[in-house]
């Protein structure tokens, strides 16, 4: 292998320092009962330093959704620990949790998740509307002519390509400038252009301003606009590269393909 693993994610006798904007101990997410139980998290143990972009790959189904979920506080946890900065979500009750999500963490979801009655720009503002913060006006105009929805912001979702509603989820996600930006295939629907300027905003929002950014994709290009890439396959850490290359992904990846470790766990 040409990279080594961090050995401290895992560890989990010493306690952490400061510096880890999510982690997670052991975290287990199990889905359904009987016939329909599938472990979609067994067991996993990962850290997201502060200021830092990490890509999370894995094949479909191997649980890099329900990690996100399980991490930001918008899934329980069947087992194990997430932690948001120094707060443990396994156990919060549901209030204390959506506080959590509204004043702390960004999401831009696969599906994108997008009121459909209002216009792109009072989606983009919304989270900050509820939590009763002002968005800073040069930080949201220069979100906004990044994502390139200069002319479409009094347009509503249903009158928006599924790449400009993708748009509209990042800046929304990116807007308050919230403690970790969590992001779903925040690309999946961008052409390649438009992909990359949205993840070159990225990377500059993390090496400029010091915003963390977790990001899962299917794309070894994307994956190389991060620090790091985690790779999950059957809801378990698998691999943790440093300074991943698009090059490098694309052969780990092949690997992997080869040994078939693919495919949903079901147990
Ligand atoms: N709400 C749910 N109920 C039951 N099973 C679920 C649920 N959500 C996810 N799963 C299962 O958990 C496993 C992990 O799903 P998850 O959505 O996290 O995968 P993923 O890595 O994000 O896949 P993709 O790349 O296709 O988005 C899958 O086997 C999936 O079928
Ligand atoms: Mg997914």
């Amino acid at each position: 292998m040409s990279y080594q693993a961090p050995a401290q994610h895992t560890d989990s006798t010493h306690p952490r320092p400061h510096g880890f904007a999510a982690s997670a101990e052991g975290l287990t997410k199990v889905y359904g009962s009987d016939e329909t139980r599938v472990v979609a998290l067994d067991g996993v143990s990962v850290a997201f330093e502060r200021g830092r972009f990490t890509a999370i790959m894995g094949p479909s189904g191997s649980g890099k959704s329900t990690l996100m979920h399980c991490m930001a506080g918008l899934d329980s946890i069947s087992a194990g620990s997430a932690r948001l900065g120094d707060t443990e979500l396994n156990g919060l009750s549901d209030k204390k949790l959506t506080q959590l999500r509204r004043d702390r963490v960004g999401f831009v979801f696969q599906t994108f998740n997008l009121l459909p009655t209002l216009n792109a720009l009072d989606n983009i503002t919304l989270p900050m509307g509820i939590a009763g913060t002002k968005p800073d006006r040069a930080w949201l105009d220069q979100v906004i002519a990044t994502v390139g929805l200069g002319k479409r912001l009094k347009h509503r979702p249903a009158q928006l390509s599924g790449g400009q509603q993708q748009r509209v989820a990042v800046a929304r996600a990116l807007a308050g400038r919230p403690e970790i930006v969590f992001g779903d295939e925040p690309t999946g629907n961008l052409d390649s252009r438009a992909g990359a300027e949205i993840l070159g905003f990225l990377r500059n929002s993390v090496r400029e301003l010091g915003q963390t950014v977790v990001m899962v994709t299917h794309d070894p290009v994307a994956a190389g606009y991060a620090d790091r890439a985690v790779f999950l396959a059957d809801g378990r850490v698998v691999d943790d590269m440093p300074a991943p290359t698009a090059e490098r992904v694309l052969e780990h990846m092949k690997r992997y393909d080869a040994k078939g470790h693919s495919g949903p766990t079901g147990v």
